[in-house]
């Protein structure tokens, strides 16, 4: 009985194995498909990157012929005479193997899967968006082990060390700096390596801080030499930058965790002396990238104020940071970062600065590219910008564009703060009319100094050479 049943099935499955690859590798594209629209960066990707518009568009395709094909082939191969049956299976065949080969392998590569772990990476200070009893936020010390450790820290001021010990080992480590006393010297040492230093920014309305953004650590034609001299620039104590902030695509394909490691092996030189935020691009969030972005960038115990891993507020005394989840356009803006970001506006008294940034742009001089117009998005400029007028935005910069751009609307200044080391856009073919100064084929960055009611906003050069000036006041 047992065994003229098996008999049967293997039959039927040896007739109809063409038919059954087939559909079998239409599920697996399906499922590669739902599962990338599962993740946080797929609809910007799809809706904006031109490339893989038309690739999606292709496996949509090729799950429908797949399934299809293997059902005709079921109805028609018995009735075919041998030849064209031939001819038939060979195709399907042929036509299924890509199906059943490609999805788990394409799965495995955006799932970072082939690009193993982290490993050691040195400290970083990354600035949480909880404040302290003194008016500046907590800062957290994040280092990461390629075996699980538990280390010691000890830090504080010369007169006043503290010892924090983990207790369980890990390969992650996040240490809690609290309270911070504004315009303070403090150092700190993990177990007995060197000791390290930093200052605390003031509370008082006197604040410098450097905001970069497109580093693509990993393109290939990305220029590391480039960030490293401009690191090293905002590292120099001479220079004196309180804050950092990256905004986003610091690299290529955020699923890979050897670009990460890349990144904060060079980052450390200015992060670990200087508290940094880290935003997200959609380089960053690319597949599953965004689970990386919040292991090693973001991490769930620093602290966080806004129950979110992905856009934050930071006060600094009267300066007040909103730093949004904005990648491809506006698709990663959802209802619940727009409740917040209203609430935020609404409770920052109207006398304070309000500094917007994020990684997407609003009015922006630009080209076009892979179907998409790189310059005024009009969707973050219909969504967004109304808020920034309607409550008194100050300043908002952007990236996600590789020029350097100072731009003015409706009373809100925006700046595009250039490549950190991402290759540099071509010459714009289409001018905002917001624009106020623009420069093309340049690495740099944006340095700013607020005090009191001005704010002078530099843009430097890989040089450090300051290639514009603009003042506002409040
Ligand atoms: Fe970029």
């Amino acid at each position: 009985m047992w065994n003229r049943t098996f008999l049967v099935l293997s039959g039927i499955m040896k007739k109809f194995l063409p038919a059954i690859m087939a559909i079998i590798g239409s599920v697996f594209i399906a499922a590669f498909v739902i599962w990338a629209f599962s993740l946080h960066g797929t609809k910007g990707l799809f809706h904006v990157n031109g490339q893989f518009h038309a690739i999606f568009i292709l496996l949509f395709v090729s799950i429908a012929i797949l399934s299809a094909s293997g059902v005709v082939y079921i109805w028609l191969s018995p009735r075919l005479k041998p030849l064209p049956d031939r001819l038939f299976t060979i195709a399907l065949v042929i036509c299924a193997l890509p199906g059943l080969i490609a999805p788990p392998l394409v799965y495995a590569y955006t799932n970072g899967s082939f690009s193993g772990s982290i490993g050691d990476t040195p400290p970083q200070l990354i600035i949480t968006a909880d404040n302290g009893a003194f008016g500046i936020p907590n800062i957290a010390l994040t280092f990461n082990s390629s075996q699980p450790t538990a280390n010691t820290v000890v830090w504080g001021t010369p007169y006043n060390p503290t010892s924090i010990n983990e207790e369980k080992a890990s390969c992650r480590h996040v240490f809690l700096f609290c309270d911070l006393q504004p315009s303070t010297g403090y150092t700190y040492r993990i177990n007995d390596d060197a000791s390290y230093s930093f200052t605390t920014p003031s509370a008082d309305g006197m604040l410098h801080f450097a905001v970069c953004s497109d580093t693509h650590f990993g393109a290939g034609n990305n220029r590391s030499d480039l960030t490293a001299a401009m690191l090293q620039a905002i590292a120099s104590p001479a220079n004196g930058f309180d804050l950092f902030f990256s905004l986003g695509d610091l690299v290529e394909y955020g699923f890979n965790a050897s670009q990460w490691h890349e990144a904060f092996d060079a980052f450390s030189v200015a992060t670990s002396g200087i508290p940094t935020l880290f935003a997200l691009g959609n380089h960053d969030s690319l597949f599953a990238g965004i689970n990386m972005y919040k292991d090693y960038a973001r991490p769930t115990d620093i602290g966080l104020s806004s129950n979110s891993q992905l856009w934050y507020r930071l006060d600094v005394g009267k300066i007040h940071f909103l730093v949004l989840d904005i990648e491809w356009s506006a698709e990663s803006y959802t209802p619940a970062q727009a409740a917040w970001l209203e609430a935020q506006l609404k409770d920052i008294p109207a006398g304070d600065w309000k500094i917007v940034m994020g990684h997407g742009f609003y009015y922006s001089s630009g080209s076009a590219h892979e179907g998409w117009n790189w310059f005024d998005n009009p969707e973050t400029i219909n969504i967004l910008t109304p808020l920034f007028e309607e409550y008194g935005v100050d300043l908002v910069i952007s990236g996600h564009n590789h020029h350097m751009e100072l731009l003015q609307h409706a009373g809100v200044t925006y700046v595009i703060c250039g490549a950190f080391g991402g290759w540099p856009d071509q010459m714009r073919d289409c001018t905002s009319p917001a624009s106020l100064w623009y420069q093309h084929g340049q690495y740099g960055f944006v340095d700013v100094s607020l005090s009191g009611n001005q704010c002078s906003i530099i843009l430097r050069d890989s040089t450090y050479q300051s290639l514009e000036t603009l003042t506002i006041e409040k």
